[in-house]
């Protein structure tokens, strides 16, 4: 009993560690609002009846958020905390009480809008913006500044005079549903990776490196917080300097109400849980606020979020509808994803007519059989999802939903490996999304970046026999004469896009690498591979456990390589490939910046002062020391940051593995 007790708190813990960096670090919410909070409450519990179990990277004593490297990091003046969420009734109800208990019933509450964008921190002196900070980690957060700049809502240049010299004002920047909708599709048809939501479309838009890119994508912001050194006796309540910024020119939502009782709130609440569908943006709840700042000061704050203040958050809309049929899509890496095709139905505003079923695991989670009613949702995702079946309305004699054997596109037998939930078709070189695919992928911007040749034209290459394989865009210049009497290809194009085959093959090998398609091998693990093997050759004769000893690779990413470069088709095709004149070796002047880690290995564990966990593998590999995935006898240096587990050391000290700081690590570089 206690050991299952540990073992869910461990695995609460590491999954919802997992959402928040795919949410604050990557923008993806793969779980909605309500899920997440119910999970989390769930652990709070556990961890409260448990303490022992407890663990130090719990998500239930942080606010969430992580911080990328991208930007300078600024330390808030006044932390960027969260607010506490429920999602009923009696919960508010009881907020109110306790509220009443402490400052008594004279007062009132300022409701508002819940904007689902990202906070910012916007900070004024002498009544210019100095510097916009996004929420981070809610003590410090990245420099966002030159991007912020861009949002003709936010006024670098207040009106009026009578502002304080300097203050901090909170906000929420957030993009119109319209705008996304139309900038999302664009993106789609130029074939690069589309946003599932407005909210991780700005979030994504402000940690663009370029700003000038920020701004052509319209953004808004509503500023809802003003922090300043004299605020109490300015302005005496919340509501005050609300009605005060929006004189200086700051964009303040005008659905914003004084309530005087629970009633007034609950009715506020109600109001918007219909309305909201007719704003123009998304909103996810209500703000309720404590009006006077004195009773603020009065209720304070917990460890994570104000006792004044409280969010209602509204439920994801849900909706019935019939299934009509499962299809199932094969993606460029092979893996079949099966697709719930719905009679439609309007869902928050939206015609829906497709719901994703993820795998064959989620078929029989759910028991769907055919033409079975279901419950769909949507969750922060613009795919909704099948959450539940209405049982008692299945047909007596309907089927249950049988997952195919073998791949609907090329008819080979599907294979699924162990421990794995997705079904993948091997056939690799004959299936045409996978070629096709394959190919789209290869001439990307990240890979080798060959502009002339789009994802259309492959396909119409492909339709008409031209390209079967990745060496075939090598042989096109062969055809050009044929290529240019095509209708739609002009001289032109067809002679720019030999240009940009030609310019590609000077592309580097851990680009080409990554523009492979190997299963599991991204950008970052391409580049790992290529800086450790070198060249192509050293790479195809690794064995699984040379493969394992990169950093980051782990058993499936090293059987994914290991398994590719036994296939006799890969191992022809880059043959050709190399005959064609493409870079399969890393270039003298990018293997290092000096030798002095050179035969040296280091593992590396924890959160660093002065680097991120990349930034610390790139400066070992770029001076020449070799990073490994985890501590063996082989391995010579464990670099030891702030809380790292202390498994690792003690296997460290157990193997006699002498044990770094960031300090030791940087004047080793030093050389002393
Ligand atoms: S007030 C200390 N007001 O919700 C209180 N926050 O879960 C500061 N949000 O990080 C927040 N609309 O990003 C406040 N009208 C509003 C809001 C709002 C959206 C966001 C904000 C905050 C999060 C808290």
């Amino acid at each position: 009993m206690a050991n299952e007790i540990q073992r869910k708190i461990e695995q609460l813990t590491e999954e919802l560690n997992h959402y928040n960096y795919e949410y604050y670090v990557l923008a993806n919410s793969l779980i909605s609002d309500y899920d997440f909070d119910h999970k989390l409450k769930e652990l709070e519990k556990l961890e409260n009846e448990y303490p022992q179990y407890k663990l130090v990277n719990s998500p239930t004593s942080r606010i969430g958020g992580d911080i990328t490297r991208k930007f300078e990091t600024v330390v808030h003046t006044w932390p960027m905390l969260s607010l506490s969420n429920t999602y009923n009734e009696s919960e508010l109800r009881d907020f109110d009480k306790r509220v009443r208990k402490v400052v008594g019933d004279e007062l009132q509450y300022v409701c508002e809008l819940k904007f689902d964008g990202l906070s910012i921190s916007l900070t004024y002196e002498g009544g210019q913006l100095q510097r916009a900070v996004t929420r981070g980690d809610g003590y410090q957060g990245e420099d966002v500044t030159t991007n912020v700049k861009t949002i003709q809502r936010v006024p670098q240049v207040l009106k009026g005079s009578d502002y304080p010299d300097i203050f901090e004002i909170r906000g929420e920047i957030f993009m119109h549903k319209t705008a996304f909708e139309k900038l999302n599709a664009k993106r789609e048809k130029e074939g690069k990776q589309t946003y599932a939501n407005p909210r991780n479309f700005a979030a994504g838009t402000i940690k663009l490196q370029d700003s000038s890119e920020v701004a052509k994508r319209p953004l808004d912001c509503f500023l809802y917080f003003l922090y300043s050194d004299n605020r109490l006796e300015r302005f005496e309540t919340h509501w005050n300097s609300i009605q005060a910024i929006q004189q200086w020119g700051f964009h303040v939502s005008e659905h914003t109400k004084l309530c005087n009782t629970i009633e007034e709130i609950l009715d506020f609440v109600h109001y918007w849980d219909e309305a909201r569908h007719d704003l123009s943006y998304e909103i996810d709840g209500i703000v309720i606020k404590v009006n006077d700042y004195r009773f603020q000061e009065e209720l304070g704050f917990t460890a994570k979020s104000p006792r004044w203040a409280i969010s209602y958050k509204f439920q994801a809309e849900k909706a019935v509808t019939r299934l009509d049929k499962v299809t199932y899509q094969v993606g460029r890496t092979g893996a079949v994803t099966p697709v719930a095709n719905l009679e439609p139905i309007v869902l928050a505003g939206t015609t829906v007519k497709r719901a994703s079923l993820h795998n064959a695991n989620e078929i029989l989670r759910l028991d769907l059989h055919e033409k079975d009613y279901v419950y769909v949702e949507k969750g922060g995702e613009i795919i909704p999802k099948i959450v539940e079946i209405d049982t008692y309305r299945r047909e007596k004699d309907a089927q249950p939903i049988q997952y195919p054997t073998h791949c609907p596109e090329c008819g080979t037998k599907l294979i699924r490996e162990e421990g794995e939930a997705v079904h993948y078709c091997p056939n690799d070189t004959g299936c045409k999304p996978q070629i096709v695919g394959g190919m789209q992928h290869f001439v990307g911007r990240k890979m080798m970046d060959i502009e002339g040749l789009g994802n259309e034209t492959i396909e119409t290459f492909y339709s008409l026999g031209y390209l079967n394989k990745l060496s075939d865009i090598y042989c096109l210049k062969d055809h050009a004469l044929e290529l240019k009497k095509l209708e739609r290809f002009g001289e032109k194009s067809i002679s720019n896009m030999i240009k940009g085959i030609e310019a590609s093959k000077q592309i580097p090998f851990e680009k080409l690498l990554f523009a492979l398609g190997i299963r599991y091998v991204g950008e970052t693990v391409a580049k790992k591979i290529a800086i450790h093997f070198k060249n192509i050759d050293n790479l195809m004769d690794a064995s699984k456990e040379q493969l394992l000893e990169v950093s980051d690779v782990g058993e499936r990413i090293a059987e994914s390589v290991y398994d590719y470069f036994k296939n006799e088709e890969h191992i022809s095709e880059i043959q050709k490939l190399r005959n064609a004149g493409l870079q399969f070796e890393i270039k003298p002047e990018e293997k290092q910046e000096s030798q002095k880690l050179e035969g040296k290995s280091f593992v590396i564990s924890g959160v660093f002062k002065n680097y991120s966990r990349k930034e610390l593998s790139d400066t070992i590999e770029q001076n020449g020391g070799r990073l490994l995935s985890a501590i063996s006898g082989k391995l010579d240096y464990l670099v030891a940051g702030d809380k790292m587990g202390p498994s690792k050391r003690i296997k460290a000290a157990e193997l006699d593995i002498p044990i770094l700081s960031e300090n030791d690590f940087e004047k080793m570089l030093k050389g002393n």
